[in-house]
């Protein structure tokens, strides 16, 4: 990969439209607002440059420290592809959105359907839900003769993951035997939670997450890199994607740096008031990496207590969007609802497909204006009229430009949204990789399930007032 190739991949960031004189200093900011932050800015710089590679920061690392995973993982993933017609991921929140994404944006994108000579790749399924229809559906479809399956879960404790594996692994040992092994690989924590021993006693196939990689930090670790390298995604480009955009994140003129700038934008609108982060792409490649980003954004963020102990209640909730569908659904409450939100748009000037609309109904004008152009140019103009009617209404947003999506300037995209909200969390002065409450809802499924260990939430839980039938209709 050269460096100008690097260079003409790298994403832009647009951010006028939420400055004072683009949508008014009621809504907007100046510059001097911005520089009147700069406390606020080094700080924020200093504590995530301190921090780095250190406590649950390990994630800064991966684009550098993997090099004989990535082997491991690249050879693995030749085998299986061999071998199988079906990948199936189990695991769900940051063990689940991430593959999800990277394959939405990397691969074909009916991938699945296509016939196998043209996929090249197995098929895969990313199950992070404990639905019983969607098991048994999931099971209908699958040759089990033909199916590798990754339990992945960091803890090794997560209910739905272990119930999801515990179904799996008895009806691949009723099938299998003593193969049942070889259709299972374990991703998960070296040396803490309940995984990595069964994973040793079944003598599955283990890749590790880093101690300090917490789930929706991990999809650069062996989380998201095993699925993406079985459905042919190049991992050595979206890693050195991620590299790139370290580099640029590790500039301290705020100018200059994009997760510090967009994070700085977010925190100070919160601070009015905007207490909804839409994120938008332009693209259904980029449709899941909304979803990815509204977990990262809304765990990371959303704390009760900041770190001297005071309730703060922080956090912006993340909404997700799809450009130009939710035009004609949301856009409308963007444009007039609430000043409460901040909305990033996601666009792409070069497609990896180009369609042009056909010529035809040359007797009405209102159809025949679209003649002669391409779908290409529809899309990319429709975010532009977007972005003009939201600016017009005063409506702070701005747009993350992505030459082309591939794996390169996912890898950055990726990285510069992990970057943007730890230096957000830093900016807010919160614990930014905790997750006390999901961890919450994570132990009082456990009390209800009688899982030894969890009597008191149990007890707590049973002398919480009882539902009045009274609300009920
Ligand atoms: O970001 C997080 O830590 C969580 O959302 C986890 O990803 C999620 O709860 C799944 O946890 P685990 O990987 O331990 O199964």
């Amino acid at each position: 990969m050269t460096s100008e190739f690097a260079k003409k991949m790298q994403l832009k960031i647009d951010y006028n439209n939420m400055m004072a004189d683009y949508i008014g200093r009621e809504e907007g900011f100046t510059f001097e607002q911005l520089n009147q932050n700069k406390t606020l800015v080094n700080k924020a710089f200093k504590t995530v440059k301190e921090n780095r590679g250190l406590g649950m920061m390990g994630w800064t690392e991966l684009p550098y420290n993997q090099k004989e995973i990535v082997a491991d993982i690249i050879s693995t993933a030749k085998d299986i592809k061999k071998k199988f017609d079906n990948f199936v991921v189990l695991g769900i929140g940051g063990s689940a959105l991430g593959p999800i994404a990277v394959f939405q944006a990397l691969c074909h994108l009916r991938h699945n359907e296509l016939p196998k000579s043209k996929r090249k790749a197995p098929k895969l399924y990313v199950e992070d839900n404990v639905d019983p229809e969607r098991m048994n559906a999931l099971l209908d479809v699958l040759d089990l003769n033909k199916t590798m399956f990754n339990v992945v879960t960091k803890s090794g404790a997560t209910s739905e993951t272990m119930a999801q594996y515990l179904i799996i692994m008895d009806i691949l040992k009723k099938r299998f035997g003593d193969k049942a092994k070889d259709h299972m690989i374990a991703t998960t924590s070296a040396n803490k939670g309940n995984l990595i021993k069964i994973a040793k006693e079944e003598g599955l196939k283990t890749f590790y997450i880093p101690d300090g990689v917490g789930g929706r930090f991990s999809e650069l670790c062996p989380v998201g890199l095993l699925p993406a390298a079985v459905v042919g995604v190049d991992i050595k480009a979206l890693l050195k994607g991620a590299a790139y955009m370290d580099k640029l994140c590790k500039n301290k003129d705020i100018t200059k740096n994009p997760a510090l700038m967009t994070a700085l934008l977010e925190v100070l609108s919160m601070k009015r008031g905007r207490n909804i982060s839409v994120m938008m792409p332009y693209a259904d490649s980029l449709k899941y990496i909304a979803d990815w980003y509204c977990q990262l954004w809304g765990e990371s963020l959303g704390k009760a207590v900041d770190n001297d102990g005071n309730y703060v209640y922080a956090g912006q909730t993340p909404v997700k969007a799809l450009g130009v569908t939710d035009q004609h659904s949301q856009v409308q409450l963007y444009r007039e609802g609430p000043f409460d939100k901040v909305i990033t748009i996601i666009g792409v000037e070069n497609f990896r497909s180009e369609v042009q609309i056909s010529n035809g109904c040359e007797a009405i004008p209102d159809v025949n204006f679209l003649c002669g152009h391409t779908m290409n140019e529809l899309i990319n103009t429709e975010r532009e009229a977007t972005e003009y009617a939201l600016t017009t209404a005063k409506r702070a947003n701005f747009t993350i430009m992505l030459p082309e999506v591939n794996a390169f300037t996912i890898g950055q995209l990726l990285y510069m949204f992990e970057m943007e909200t730890a230096y957000a969390g830093a900016m807010l002065n919160i614990d930014t990789f905790n997750q006390p409450g999901v961890e919450g809802g994570k132990n009082a499924t456990y009390a209800l399930f009688g899982r030894k260990g969890y009597e008191n939430t149990k007890k707590e839980m049973d002398s919480a007032p009882k539902k009045n039938p009274e609300y009920m209709i």
